[in-house]
C-alpha cells in the first residue's frame, strides 16, 4: 500500500526534474498537485477503502509524500526563475567596445541658406521681411500690377490657374484663383496694410509657372522682391540699394550697370546686371562672353499700381525689384542644373554648409 505512494513519489520527482519551463512546471503541478484530479488527491480517495487500523499510517505516509512534492516544486520553481534570469542577463549583456552609430544631422536647405544671406543684407540696409500668399487671385498676380485681362504682357508668365470659383465666391471681385507666377503680388498687399506709412520691405517667396522643366528652368522656384514706398523716393535710391546689395552679396570691388527695361507694374522699368563674378568683367562660358550677369529687374512703381496700393502718386514714389535666388547659388557653386535643388537627393543638399 504505502508502496503505491512512494512510486508516485518517485516518479513525480522524476517528472520535475523534466520540466525544464514555466510551462511544464505548471503542467506537472496540476497532474500530481491539483486538488481537482491531481494524482496525490486520486491517492487520498483510497483512504476511505481502507481498514480503520491501516488509515492513520496510510495518511500520515500521503501527507509526508504531499509536503515532500510541495518543497521540490518551489525548489525547482526557484531554479528555474533564477536560470532564466540569468540567460536573460547573460544573452541581452552590453558590450560597451562595441563602436556607436552617429546619428544623422541635418542642415539648412542651400535655398534656406541663400534666403537668409540675402535677408541679413537687406536688413541692414532696413528692410523689413514680409510675407505673403502663395495662393493668389487673379486680381493681385495681375490686374493690380497693371496687368489687365488680354494685355500681351500676361505672356510673361506661364500660369498654373488653381480654380475657376463660382461668381461672387471670392473676396476681391475676381473669380479666378492662381498660384503666384511672381513675388510682386504682395506688393500690393504691403501697401494696403501699411498705407499711409512710408514701406521698406523684401517679400520672400516660391514661385509657380507652367513651364517646361530643363536644367534652366524649374516649374517651382524662389524670388525675393523688394518695395520701398515713401515721399521723394528716386531711381538713384534703387540703383544704390542693388549696388550696396551686389557688393556685400558678391564682393566688395562688384560694378552694377543698368539697362532700360519693360515691365507692366514700373516705370521706368530696368535691368540691373553686374560684372561677372567669375571672369570678372572680361567674358567666360558662365556670363556666355558678355562680362555681365543679371542681378534684378527694377523699376519705378507704377502711378496706377501706386494707387492700387492706396498711395497717392502725386505725393508718393517708390521703387520695387525682383530677384531670382537659386541661379545666384548656382553661380556661386557652378551648380549647372536648377532641378537639384527640389531633387532632394541627399548627396546633392549635402554638399552645402
Ligand atoms: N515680377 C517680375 C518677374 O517675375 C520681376 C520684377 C521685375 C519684379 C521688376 C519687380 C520689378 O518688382 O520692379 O519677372
Amino acid at each position: 500500500m504505502h508502496e503505491e505512494l512512494s512510486t508516485l513519489k518517485n516518479q513525480a520527482l522524476a517528472g520535475l526534474a523534466e520540466a525544464t519551463d514555466a510551462g511544464a512546471l505548471e503542467a506537472w503541478r496540476i497532474k500530481y498537485l491539483s486538488r481537482k484530479g491531481g494524482a496525490l488527491s486520486e491517492a487520498m480517495k483510497v483512504l476511505g477503502g481502507l481498514p480503520r487500523e491501516e488509515r492513520p499510517a496510510y495518511g500520515q505516509a500521503a501527507n509526508e509524500v504531499k509536503i515532500a512534492l510541495e518543497a521540490a516544486f518551489e525548489e525547482r520553481q526557484e531554479a528555474l526563475k533564477a536560470a532564466a534570469l540569468a540567460a536573460e542577463l547573460g544573452g541581452g549583456a552590453l558590450d560597451v567596445t562595441l563602436p556607436g552609430r552617429p546619428p544623422a544631422l541635418g542642415r539648412l536647405h542651400i535655398t534656406t541658406q541663400s534666403l537668409r544671406q540675402i535677408y541679413a543684407i537687406y536688413a541692414e540696409m532696413g528692410f523689413q521681411v514680409y510675407d505673403a500668399p502663395d495662393v493668389e487671385t487673379d486680381d493681385y498676380n495681375f490686374g493690380w500690377l497693371n496687368i489687365p485681362p488680354y494685355h500681351p504682357a500676361r505672356d510673361m508668365w506661364e500660369t498654373f490657374w488653381v480654380t475657376q470659383a463660382t461668381a461672387g465666391a471670392t473676396t476681391e471681385g475676381s473669380p479666378l484663383l492662381v498660384m503666384r507666377t511672381h513675388t510682386s503680388p504682395g506688393q500690393i498687399r504691403v501697401m494696403r496694410e501699411r498705407c499711409p506709412e512710408p514701406i521698406r520691405v523684401i517679400l520672400p517667396g516660391k514661385c509657380y509657372r507652367y513651364e517646361q522643366v530643363t536644367a534652366r528652368s524649374e516649374h517651382q522656384f524662389y524670388q525675393l522682391e523688394g518695395l520701398a514706398v515713401g515721399r521723394g523716393i528716386r531711381l538713384t535710391d534703387l540703383i544704390g540699394t542693388l549696388q550696396q546689395f551686389a557688393r556685400r552679396m558678391y564682393g566688395a570691388r562688384r560694378r552694377l550697370r543698368v539697362r532700360g527695361s519693360y515691365f507692366p507694374f514700373t516705370e521706368p522699368s530696368i535691368e540691373a546686371d553686374m560684372d561677372c563674378i567669375l571672369c570678372g568683367g572680361k567674358g567666360c562660358g558662365v556670363c556666355k562672353h558678355t562680362g555681365w550677369l543679371e542681378v534684378a529687374g527694377a523699376g519705378m512703381v507704377h502711378p496706377i499700381v501706386l494707387r492700387n496700393g492706396g498711395y497717392d502718386p502725386d505725393v508718393y514714389s517708390g521703387f520695387a525689384f525682383g530677384m531670382g535666388v537659386e541661379r545666384p547659388a548656382m553661380l556661386k557653386y557652378m551648380i549647372n542644373d536648377i532641378r537639384y535643388f527640389y531633387g532632394n537627393d541627399l548627396r546633392f543638399l549635402g554638399q552645402f554648409g
